[in-house]
Formats: C-alpha cells, sequence, structure tokens
C-alpha cells in the first residue's frame, strides 16, 4: 500500500502538468512554477559537493584510516566538532593548517568544550597535515 500511494500522487501531479501544458494560457505558467518549487530544495550534502577534489579524496581516506570517524563526522557533532564547523572557524592558510595538525598530533581541549582530543602521536605530519586541509576545505 505504501509503495502505490505515492506513485498514484505523482501520475496525478504527471496528468494535471501535461493538460496545464495543453492549455496554453497563463494560468498552464502558474501550474508549471509550482510543480518545479520543491526540486531547488533538495540540499547538497558536503561530501557530494567535494566529493571528487584530489584533497577531499586523499584526506578523508586517511582519516578513516586513523580512526579520526570516531570521535567526528562531516555536518555532525558527534564527540569533537563537525568537520564543517571546523571549516568554518578557520581560514584554510598555512598557519592554520600547521596549528591544527599540532592539536591533532599532541591533543588538545578548551576550543571546542571540555572534552579532550587525545593525541596521536603514531601518525606521520604529511598525513595529518592532508587530513587537516581536507576537514578545512568542508566549507558550507
Ligand atoms: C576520541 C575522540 C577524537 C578522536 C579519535 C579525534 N578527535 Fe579531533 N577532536 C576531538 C575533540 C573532543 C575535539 C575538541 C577539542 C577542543 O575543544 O579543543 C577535537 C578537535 C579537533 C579539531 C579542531 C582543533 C582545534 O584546535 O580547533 C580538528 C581539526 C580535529 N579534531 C581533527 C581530528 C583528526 C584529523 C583526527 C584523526 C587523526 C581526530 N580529530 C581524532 C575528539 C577526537
Amino acid at each position: 500500500m505504501k509503495l502505490i500511494k505515492p506513485f498514484s500522487i505523482g501520475v496525478i501531479a504527471l496528468s494535471s502538468l501535461a493538460y496545464a501544458c495543453g492549455g496554453g494560457n497563463t494560468e498552464s505558467t502558474e501550474t508549471s512554477n509550482t510543480a518545479q518549487a520543491p526540486a531547488k530544495e533538495v540540499k547538497v550534502s558536503l561530501e557530494d559537493k567535494y566529493k571528487d577534489d584530489p584533497v577531499f579524496i586523499t584526506g578523508s581516506a586517511k582519516a578513516k584510516e586513523a580512526g579520526c570517524t570516531a570521535c567526528h563526522m562531516v555536518e555532525r557533532k558527534v564527540v569533537g566538532p563537525s568537520y564543517a564547523d571546523v571549516a568554518e572557524k578557520y581560514e584554510n592558510t598555512p598557519e592554520n593548517v600547521a596549528m591544527l595538525t599540532d592539536h591533532v598530533i599532541n591533543g588538545n581541549v578548551g576550543n571546542w568544550g571540555e572534552i579532550q582530543m587525545p593525541s596521536h602521536p603514531q601518525l606521520e605530519r604529511a598525513d595529518v597535515e592532508d587530513m587537516i586541509k581536507y576537514v578545512l576545505l568542508l566549507k558550507r
């Protein structure tokens, strides 16, 4: 039953659209405008927006492998801030990349609250830099 309902609504919308187009007067223009409006509200996720960027591809793979995903999500705060919030707070400059790389390697607390990010001394600095560049890419 649940499958049939939206389908039949679609058929009704389509047939009224076809009817409106056949009309060819001012009324038909109004009808097709209302029919198109919802399509513009479809939101593209940040992952979709940047998925083809090499910085995204390299950095997201390394962040996944390093386990950052246990505490960070792209658009939602979990234990740590969302990457999108971090990207909003810091400009993508070499100084900020270096500073945030230090925070990930040494651990940090106080910039986002009272929960501490643990240190990651086992990670290569160049790899963490790739992850940070990916995080700072994720501007809304
Ligand atoms: C155990 C949970 C946890 C893990 C794992 C973790 N983080 Fe965090 N992260 C946090 C918390 C909590 C904060 C907020 C720290 C603060 O308030 O300064 C944070 C903050 C950050 C910040 C912002 C730092 C700042 O100074 O504003 C970045 C960037 C970041 N994390 C990246 C990473 C990356 C990259 C990894 C993987 C190598 C990672 N995190 C792994 C919990 C975590």
